[in-house]
């Protein structure tokens, strides 16, 4: 059961104007709000689900120079696309994009949808994103749930359940919902997720100075820093990677491409061994790949990249790539690299050489 003290409808109405008049006065001028392009919009979206507003700018900027027009996109390489999608991480949303750009051009025509419906029928995309699309480009009267939103909405009605279960969400959104119809459709959403992302932080809300204070249960009742509640705490597993960068004597190296359902799927990397342990013996590595050196390579320190539910350590060894194993490979030069796409963790290494611009 979620338990909240509902406030009367005439108050709903007037919290919601209040939080469209502060976003008046407070927004920030971003890109993607000067546009009415669904397709611009889907993008900035996208992006903005898994980064900063200050990165999530020049991701933008770059992903719609190179594909400014859905058709653009829908014709690229899809390696191409992962390359720009680069640092952002949850590869499978570019793969998305890219898979959904070519959906649109299959039915519907190159034209962005412009119901709901048919927006969420689209890969990658989900109720948030619909929401946010919709009403941003379309004025459909869906109320956008984020982080920000849940923040806002279960402060504002003290909801002390955990935010992360189904049954809060849906109450939340319900909640959204009836702010949102007393008010455009897409200034509400934009506000309401800007007044998350600046005045009702996580930490340090700005509560002194706001302007919903008196309406706002938590703050009546001392709840601000309590709320709001999450369950869940993410188990995450540690996994252990060792590249090889093998090297041929005209100073190639070794890639490959990774498939399959893992992590990463689409980006380049080193041939590689997976340990069960930080300490397993490379040679036991080496012998997994096929290689028969009698000689232990030397190892880099640890790297460390934290997923949402994996942490990634990796090492990397530098050995001769032999004649034989060569033509299992795909070889590239050095100077090639950087036209890849890799994961940070990689990138990271390859930097650290001076192999990266
Ligand atoms: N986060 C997600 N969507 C956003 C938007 N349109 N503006 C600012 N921050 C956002």
């Amino acid at each position: 059961m979620v338990t909240a003290f509902f406030m009367p409808t005439t108050k709903t109405h007037i919290v919601a104007a209040a939080l469209v008049n502060w976003y008046k006065k407070h927004k920030r001028a971003l890109p993607w709000r000067k546009t009415s392009d669904p397709y611009a919009i889907w993008v900035s979206e996208i992006i903005l689900q898994q980064t900063t507003v200050a990165q999530g700018e020049s991701y933008y900027k770059r992903f719609l120079a190179a594909f400014p027009t859905i058709q653009s996109l829908a014709t690229a390489d899809l390696d191409e696309v992962l390359k720009l999608w680069e640092g952002l991480g949850y590869y499978s949303r570019a793969r998305n994009i890219h898979h959904s750009a070519r959906d649109i051009m299959d039915r519907f025509d190159g034209r962005f949808p412009s119901n709901y419906e048919d927006i969420i029928s689209l890969k990658g995309i989900g109720p948030y994103a619909a929401a946010a699309i919709g009403s941003f480009a379309f004025g459909l009267k869906h109320v956008v749930v984020d982080g920000n939103v849940l923040r806002v909405i279960s402060r504002l009605y003290a909801i002390e359940d955990p935010v992360d279960q189904t049954t809060t969400k849906k109450v939340i959104q319900e909640l959204g919902q009836d702010m949102l119809i007393t008010q455009d459709a897409a200034t509400f959403n934009q506000a309401i997720m800007e007044f998350g992302a600046l005045q009702c932080t996580y930490k340090n809300p700005g509560c002194q100075d706001c302007t919903l204070a008196d309406s706002c249960l938590a703050y009546q009742g001392h709840l601000v820093a309590k709320i709001p509640i999450k369950s869940k705490k993410i188990k995450k597993t540690n996994r252990y990677f060792h590249y090889l960068l093998l090297e041929t004597m005209e100073g190639q190296l070794a890639i490959t491409q990774r498939t399959g359902s893992d992590i990463w799927q689409g980006l380049y990397q080193f041939p590689l061994w997976e340990s069960d342990s930080q300490d397993a013996d490379i040679m036991h590595g080496l012998q997994h790949l096929g290689f028969t050196n009698k000689k232990k390579p030397k190892n880099s320190e640890w790297y460390k990249q934290t997923l949402t539910h994996q942490y990634i350590h990796a090492r990397f060894y530098h050995l001769r790539l032999s004649k034989s194993a060569a033509s299992t490979y795909q070889l590239v030069d050095k100077q090639q690299l950087g036209s890849f796409a890799w994961p940070r963790i990689i990138n990271r290494y390859l930097a650290a050489l001076g192999y990266m611009d």
